[in-house]
Formats: structure tokens, sequence, C-alpha cells
């Protein structure tokens, strides 16, 4: 499977584990960053990862912050992404399998490794069971956010990241 991934700077290592994990379980991984520990925004890389999953270059999405919530947030904010935030695996399962989620979100500061390995596994095998309900749903919950000045666009976030570079944020 074709597996889009992207974090925050609080848990690069998360992430980079599940680059690891999941090439050696044979996917095929889109490492979106971030790459190191320096401060950045996680909302570059919910955007990043989930486009890679609605324009097609991906299967599915993995996004990963502190808390999992403002990665989560801003990759829903992608049109046609559907990110579930969990921190179980019977969520994860439900969400793939009930609500056509494409994207699993998680707090990388809050739940540990080892669940996380079992949520990402439960997601990537678990089908999603259409019913022509669920399907009308989903079209319509696609069909909320339309905005061209931000699909594909890298430079969205740049005044953030000018901000940060002028030393305009504290941690
Ligand atoms: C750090 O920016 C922190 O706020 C972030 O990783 C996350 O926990 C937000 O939900």
């Amino acid at each position: 499977m074709r597996i889009s991934i992207g974090c925050d700077h609080i848990v690069t290592e998360v992430k980079d584990h599940f680059v690891k994990y999941l090439a050696e379980s044979g996917h095929e991984v889109i490492d979106n960053g971030t790459h190191d520990k320096e401060r950045t925004h996680y909302p570059i890389y919910g955007k990043k990862t989930a486009e890679k999953v609605v324009l097609g270059a991906a299967d599915l999405g993995i996004v990963i912050c502190g808390t999992g919530v403002g990665i989560s947030v801003s990759a829903n904010k992608v049109q046609g992404a559907r990110a579930a935030l969990v921190r179980d695996v019977e969520a994860a399962r439900y969400a793939k399998e009930n609500l056509h989620a494409n994207i699993i979100a998680m707090g990388g500061r809050i739940t540990g490794i080892g669940l996380m390995e079992d949520i990402v596994d439960a997601f990537i095998k678990t089908k999603y069971k259409a019913t022509p309900e669920e399907e009308e749903v989903i079209k319509k919950i696609d069909r909320l956010i339309c905005n061209e000045e931000q699909l594909n666009n890298d430079h969205y976030f740049d005044e953030f990241i000018d901000k940060w570079e002028q030393g305009a944020y504290q941690d």
C-alpha cells in the first residue's frame, strides 16, 4: 500500500519510527516531513500528508503531532480528507470500516509506540464496508470544503514560517 505520513517537530522520532516500520512491512512510504526537531508548524504537514491522499499519490495517510489534535484538524481542512484522531484500536477499525477514514491521526506524546503500531496495523488491514447511506454521507462531507488557493500550494503557510524564523513565536 502507498502511505503518506507527516508530523511536526515534537514527534519526528515517532514518525521516523513509522516510516521504517511501514517500509519493513512492505509498504511504499511518502515521508512528508518534518525531518528534524527544528520548530515548525503542524498544519504544514497535515496539509502535505492529506494532499497526497486526496490527489491519489497515496492510498492512506498517517498524521502525528504531540496530541494529534492540531494535525488532524489541519488534515481535515483538505477537501476529500477524512482524518480520524484515535487513541485505540477499536476506534481505528471503526473509522475505516464504517466512516471510510482515509487518514489516521495520533498523538505521539499521548499514545505509546506499541499501541500506535497496533492502531496503524488495524487501520491498514480493515476494509471499508460501503453502504448506500454511508456513501451518500461521505459524498456530502467531501464536498464541504473547496479552496483552490490552498490545494497543492506548498507556500500556503510561508507567512508562518517567516514569523518562526524572525522569532515571533515562543514554544
Ligand atoms: C506543538 O506545536 C504542539 O502544539 C503540537 O504538536 C500538537 O500537540 C497540537 O495538537
